[in-house]
């Protein structure tokens, strides 16, 4: 426990780096019982340069350990974002159960390249006949890689300008180009970035964070949901329909853990914008990531959306409060919500956050103006509303000294923003619905 960093903005129960800048996440796999978590990260300073990917471990998804840097800059250029498998059949060579990462380089051009790792994630050795794919494409980057069982290979989808390119191959080192996914469909606004995709249920789900273009100005996460073959896949809704996987200002790069138990879909944001990730108001670092999250599907008048809810781990980390106090670490359960129901969280500062289910509109929104800090960046403020696909019956709602997520408990709204309240909010009104407070177990 470091007492020398204690910023007041520094999230309690959010993973985040102790010095530095971080963005992405990158490279997230389970294994034996750990959850690894890589990450855009500058080590010398608390703006985006330099990129590494530095390295954290956590066995509940909640407690995170650091464990240095894992991927540094080379000839190629420095290491941007991607992923990792878990080799369980050394397809590759590099050893059974070898970790292998896929990043870019970033250099004078972006190509892809392989490092892997027999300690499982702790150290990397880069692959001598790196790079692994190039091309003439300045946004060329962010390489994802999955198995594909029923045609039994390995697929890459990586973001191309604005498409996304799905390569295949039998041995992790040898790529043949498929496919690409984009053009006309989907929001535009931005460079495509980050791309995942997976096998949810019996769909297929893409996912495109893209900036700018998010619904509330800057990056954002768009997903598209279809059918993938192994070489194609195919969105399922008209090209012009658009969907958000949070209707927050603060949830981008999100992707998924390659190999989680028992069929889990777990996700993670980085928690912030590029409009003004650089200025937020903390000094020794910048940037947590959002509380890992669940993925499923529900369907709403003929279309499929995802659902979001978090992980299991996040709710087991709380215990219900008898003083019912607001705390700068709390979990605030919603439960008989009515139609015009409204939380306002405040401090005697006179900063406050005021959320809102409009339940004939359909709407549930959050209004930051007035939330506290905000002049380090025009962007900041805002009010984020988002579509609730039918009525919202319960919500939880968590809070930490710098972000509000807000989500629905059956998964069908999520709602991810950064707050920098002077003292965390300490009072909470509730109309229209009731509220239970649980706080952080110690
Ligand atoms: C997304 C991104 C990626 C890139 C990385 C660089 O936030 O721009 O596309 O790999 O950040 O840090």
């Amino acid at each position: 426990f470091d007492t020398t960093n204690r910023e007041k903005f520094r999230p309690i129960y959010h993973h985040t780096p102790a010095y530095g800048w971080m963005n992405d996440p990158n490279g997230m796999f389970y294994k034996d019982g750990v959850w690894h978590l890589y990450y855009q990260y500058n080590p010398f300073g608390s703006q985006w340069e330099n990129m590494n990917w530095a390295h954290s471990t956590s066995t509940d998804l909640m407690h995170w350990t650091y464990q240095g840097e894992a991927i540094q800059p080379d000839a190629l250029g420095t290491i941007f974002s991607g992923s990792c498998v878990v080799d369980k059949d050394n397809t590759a060579g590099f050893g059974k159960d070898a970790v292998i990462a896929f990043y870019t380089s970033a250099g004078a051009a972006q190509t892809q390249s392989i490092a892997y790792s027999t300690d499982n994630g702790k150290t990397f050795k880069k692959y001598v006949d790196n790079p692994i794919i190039t091309s003439d494409v300045p946004d060329f980057r962010d390489p994802n890689v999955f198995w594909h069982e029923d045609t039994k290979q390995w697929i890459l989808i990586l973001a191309a300008g604005q498409q996304m390119n799905i390569y295949s191959s039998k041995n992790l080192k040898d790529w043949k180009y498929e496919s690409n996914f984009g053009e006309g469909y989907g929001n535009h606004g931005g460079v495509w970035e980050c791309p995942d995709l997976l096998k949810v249920g019996d769909k297929w789900v893409l996912i495109c964070n893209i900036n700018p273009g998010g619904p509330f100005g800057g990056s954002a996460t768009q997903y598209f949901v279809g059918t993938f073959d192994g070489h194609k896949f195919t969105c399922a809704s008209k090209p012009e329909v658009t969907k958000w996987m949070d209707y927050g200002k603060d949830h981008y790069a999100t992707v998924s853990f390659s190999n989680a138990p028992d069929g889990r879909i777990v996700v993670l944001p980085w928690m912030s914008n590029w409009q003004y990730a650089n200025q937020v108001p903390t000094q020794q670092f910048r940037s947590a990531n959002g509380l890992p999250r669940e993925m499923g599907l529900f369907n709403y008048n003929g279309e499929d959306y995802v659902t979001i809810k978090p992980s299991p781990e996040v709710f087991a980390a709380f215990e219900q409060k008898p003083s019912g106090r607001l705390q700068a670490a709390t979990w605030l359960e919603v439960t008989n919500i009515k139609n015009n129901a409204s939380i306002v969280l405040s401090n005697d500062k006179g900063e406050k956050v005021t959320m809102v289910y409009d339940g004939k509109a359909g709407t549930f929104s959050m209004d930051r103006n007035e939330s506290g800090l905000s002049d380090f960046n025009n962007d900041f403020k805002a009010k984020t509303v988002a579509p609730t696909y039918g009525a919202v019956k319960a919500l939880n709602i968590f809070v930490d000294r710098s972000s509000i997520e807000a989500f629905d408990a059956d998964g069908k709204l999520s709602m991810t923003n950064l707050v920098f309240p002077t003292k965390p909010y300490d009072n909470v009104i509730a109309k229209g619905c009731k509220v239970k407070i649980h706080a952080l177990k110690q």
